[in-house]
């Protein structure tokens, strides 16, 4: 799709008129000048409620617009509200959408913002409007399963003030690598299970370094039995299907003199988790293809970076495999003996995705030794317990980089809400036969998972760790039944260019 970025209005066939509820009144009065339309009626019809569409189509001639659509950003509007309107809006209504659609920043009224702001507002509304494209029926026989996006409009056209396009410019930037990058994390998230196996998703992230410029290696199963790493040979035991071990490496191009700060991300690429011998007995044991997500937000976090151009060095590693139950598999009872060395007694088989991120981290931290480390895994049910849908729970002990991580979730809309390590939750995963165990019973679930985790860090200053399980896939007004939110690339894109502007972790 085209998009482009102007200071008048031209013809378009649609033009989106983001409202918010304190400037309803003048904005709408504007409009109904321009237009001839009645004032008192769209005063007393529209109300600018968040997502609230009022569609009007104006005399031929009197307007540059066919189709004049109102758009609700309710009553304090954000990046993050613009977004979801957009989203919203676009997703509902792109049947009607063919031929251009402008979206107008030109009649808004508009306070001296300062160019951060601004960008902030038009990267999330055009997010929003590509995101809203997105369709999820891959699957069915009358899609072409080439294109992710629904046919909607054939160009965006943004109308802002002339001060604001140099910002205006670099945010549509942002915006379509971002949309991009979670599209294609929406696509890998979704992706039924025999669809996505270990193996294929090392291809996407092959496929995604590609076209977006980073270097992807994928560890073998007799590469991965070279290495030593336990962890995840034991998961893979009970799967008919090979493990991958997916190493993905972002380097900024260089420019003399400059140190750039180098963040290793780790990602749970567990393609379907049964449990194990441990099985699952939930009704939706199909929603648990998405236990890859925390894998495939690395993926798109590399992807976003590199389209970005970040002045960042990024390391990415994805340990997949599936968690089957059959003769071979792992039981409960078993103990193995991890990549970092450390011997874990399995108490419950559905852990599983520690076992595989305890051998990511510590290959992540032995051979790259990373500024930060963070890591995103659809780890523990007992996040959603805590948090609910509302935020991510994050676990660190580093306090610039909790501050960060939480200041990129409040301006992204993907909140993170910490949880803490405090080393009392240590006496849960003792073992007595091993150097730790894989299950802290039922009582703070996240954070011994977390704990857990920890002891494979060997001490890293700046680590976080991200339970994402609650967040990354959920009922929305986007698909019937649970779909993916493409969670932790927004997140992270955010916290990465905050390291560019200012120093530290
Ligand atoms: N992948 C699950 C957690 C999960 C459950 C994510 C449902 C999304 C939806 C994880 O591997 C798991 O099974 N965790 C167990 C941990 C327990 C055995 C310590 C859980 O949360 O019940
Ligand atoms: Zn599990
Ligand atoms: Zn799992």
């Amino acid at each position: 799709m085209k998009i482009h970025l102007q200071d008048s209005y031209s013809e378009v066939e649609s033009l989106v008129l983001p409202v918010a509820q304190s400037a309803r009144e003048q904005i709408l009065a504007h409009w109904a000048a321009t237009t001839g339309l009645p004032a008192e009626l769209l005063v007393q019809d529209f109300k600018a409620e968040h997502k609230e569409i009022a569609v009007l189509y104006p005399r031929e001639g009197s307007f540059p617009a066919r189709r004049l659509i109102l758009l609700g950003v309710g009553e304090r509007p954000s990046p993050e509200k613009l977004r979801q309107a957009l989203r919203a809006l676009v997703h509902q209504q792109k049947s009607r959408f063919s031929g251009s659609l402008g979206i107008d920043f030109l009649s808004a009224s508009r306070p001296a913002e300062n160019s951060d702001v601004i960008s902030g507002y038009i990267q999330a509304a055009c997010e929003g409007a590509l995101l809203g494209q997105y369709d999820l029926g891959r699957w069915k026989t009358a899609h072409s399963k080439k294109e992710h996006t629904a046919p909607g409009p054939a160009e965006m056209v943004w109308f802002v003030p002339r001060e604001w396009k140099p910002a205006g410019k670099e945010a549509l930037e942002r915006a379509q690598a971002l949309a991009a990058a979670q599209m294609r994390v929406l696509d890998l998230v979704n992706a039924p299970p025999n669809h996505l196996t270990a193996e294929m998703l090392g291809r996407a992230a092959q496929e995604a370094g590609k076209s977006a410029g980073f270097s992807v290696t994928v560890l073998s199963k007799k590469e991965i039995e070279a290495a030593g790493m336990g962890g995840l040979l034991a998961v893979n035991r009970g799967s008919a299907l090979p493990p991958a071990f997916i190493i993905m490496e972002y380097q900024p191009a260089e420019k003399a003199a400059q140190k750039y700060p180098k963040i290793g991300l780790v990602g749970k690429g567990v393609t379907f988790d049964s449990g194990g011998i441990s099985l699952k007995t939930i009704p939706t044991l199909h929603y648990l293809k998405s236990d890859m997500a925390g894998g495939a937000a690395v993926i798109g976090v590399l992807e976003a970076a590199a389209r970005l151009q970040l002045a960042v060095q990024l390391i990415g590693v994805v340990p997949a495999t599936e968690n089957m139950p059959d003769g071979a598999a792992l039981r409960p009872g078993d103990v193995i003996t991890t990549y970092a060395g450390i011997t874990v007694e399995v108490e419950d088989t559905d852990a599983e995705g520690r076992l595989i991120l305890a051998d990511g981290l510590a290959y992540l931290k032995r051979n790259f030794n990373p500024d930060a480390i963070i890591d995103l895994a659809t780890l523990t049910g007992a996040a959603t317990i805590s948090l609910g849908n509302a935020a991510a729970a994050l676990f660190t002990q580093n306090e610039e980089l909790a501050a960060r991580l939480s200041l990129a979730g409040e301006k992204t809309g993907e909140r993170v809400w910490r949880l803490p390590l405090w080393d009392d939750y240590n006496k849960s995963i003792e073992s007595a036969i091993a150097d730790v165990k894989n299950y802290g019973g039922p009582p703070a679930g996240a954070i011994t998972a977390a704990k857990f985790l920890e002891k494979f860090l060997e001490g890293h200053p700046a680590w976080a760790h991200l339970d994402i399980a609650s967040v990354a896939f959920t009922d929305s007004e986007f698909s019937a039944g649970k779909s993916s939110t493409g969670f932790g690339v927004r997140l992270l894109i955010d916290y990465l260019i905050g390291l560019t502007v200012r120093d530290g972790v």
